[in-house]
């Protein structure tokens, strides 16, 4: 559909945030709630949302990502009636991927035909791990078993690209649980894995755990070496590890989240979802009662919004480039060492350690690179 000035508007992605879980897990600082009360509420507010001018009239979709929080809480028949008004306004395109996060415990053969239903073309299951005593100390309201089942329902129903979440660097894994939970997600077979360092840097219980028992959790070596030996099991069984923290089987890369780091539009919804639209960003409030007050005031629920400048956006281009296993054209890799020296001098380094590589006219990180791409990473920001 064209603007008022007569130009086509260009198809985005949309990220929608439903923050609603059944408790909190011991290692999450996402925004989410455990009042499941304000699920009214909060579908109205993000219907509302759009109309504040959070999604540019006639704006089309390519792709959509459902994110929490938990989605799979969400009442099937109210999802649907939120789905139904939004596209009603903001049509997919042909092909369009969406993407929906669900939880182990709550993958039933009813969710899935619901899902199915609606559209939903992509599962991204959180399992993080088929261990037992690592889900124990993760605070999941799943086991192993629940975990398999729910992954094998969603790959037996056919009609889904299926993401399974592993998460590494948790109290008590070593190479043999790592090595079991890896031969049960090969034996599985989903089209796309996301492996996540568990991230330290926010309040959790389990950094208020490590503090106190630090030797319950591996080591940073460990760590390092759980990263690349996920990395050699798994292109070995015919991944692709194309981003940092994510693999697939060729042709299932996530769609939607491709688009953040090639820099493509993508507008938000919901509480603490982030948008980008050229060099524009913005965040909502992060909080839900935040979101919720704002909107029903008929305000756009915004807690910033900023342009990158040209020096902040080729430091972007580059940083994001670099996550992916493509890389970035060498010629913006030596724009970005001559504007930021100390990125450049760092690059070098990482050259010279073998964490980054130049072939093809494109820059590139290797995966020990990526394990340490923070520190060259510091020098973009
Ligand atoms: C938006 S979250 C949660 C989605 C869904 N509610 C779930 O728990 O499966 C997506 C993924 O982020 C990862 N994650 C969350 N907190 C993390 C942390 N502190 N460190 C590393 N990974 C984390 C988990 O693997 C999780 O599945
Ligand atoms: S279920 Fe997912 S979003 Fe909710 S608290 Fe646990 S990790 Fe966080």
């Amino acid at each position: 559909m064209p603007d008022r000035r007569g130009d086509p508007v260009p198809a985005t992605g949309l990220y929608v945030h439903l923050p609603f879980c059944a408790s909190r897990c011991s290692y999450c600082t996402f925004t989410v709630t455990t009042r499941r009360e304000l699920i009214p509420r909060y579908l109205a507010a993000l219907e509302r949302e759009p109309g504040l001018g959070s999604l540019p009239e006639g704006t089309r979709l390519a792709t959509v990502y459902l994110g929490g929080g938990t989605p799979s809480q969400i009442p099937a028949p109210a999802l649907a009636r939120f789905l139904d008004r939004l596209l009603a306004r903001h049509p997919l395109l042909p092909g369009a991927e969406v993407t929906a996060e669900a939880n182990p415990e709550d993958v039933t053969a009813e969710l899935l035909a619901a899902w199915a239903a609606l559209g939903i073309t992509r599962l991204s299951i959180g399992v993080q791990s088929f261990e037992d005593a690592e889900l124990a100390v993760l605070d999941r309201r799943h086991d192993a078993a629940r975990a398999e089942a729910a992954a094998r329902l969603a790959l037996e129903a056919g009609r889904f690209a299926v993401n399974l979440d592993l998460m590494l660097a948790v109290p008590g894994q070593d190479r043999p649980s790592l090595g079991r939970t890896l031969s049960k997600l090969l034996g599985l077979g989903p089209h796309h894995v996301s492996v996540y360092l568990l991230e330290m840097d926010k309040p959790h219980r389990l950094r208020a755990l490590h503090a106190r028992a630090p030797e319950r959790f591996p080591g940073e070596d460990a760590a390092a070496e759980a990263y690349l030996h996920v990395h050699d099991v798994l292109t070995g069984a015919g991944y692709e590890h194309y981003e940092v923290s994510n693999f697939a089987r060729p042709g299932h890369r996530s769609r939607h989240n491709l688009r953040y780091w090639l820099r493509e539009p993508v507008h938000a919804l919901g509480a603490a979802a982030h948008g980008q639209a050229g060099n524009r960003r913005w965040a909502n409030l992060d909080t839900v009662s935040g979101y919720l007050d704002a909107v029903e005031s008929g305000t756009r629920p915004v807690a910033w919004e900023n342009r990158l400048s040209a020096l902040e956006a080729l430091a972007e281009e580059v940083m994001l480039g670099l996550r992916l296993a493509e890389g970035v054209a060498e010629g913006r890799c030596e724009a970005a060492a001559r504007a930021i020296p100390a990125f450049g001098e760092t690059l070098e380094a990482f050259s010279g350690l073998g964490y980054a590589e130049a072939d093809g006219g494109r820059v590139r990180l290797t995966p020990r690179g990526w394990l340490v791409s923070n520190e060259l990473f510091a020098e973009l920001v």
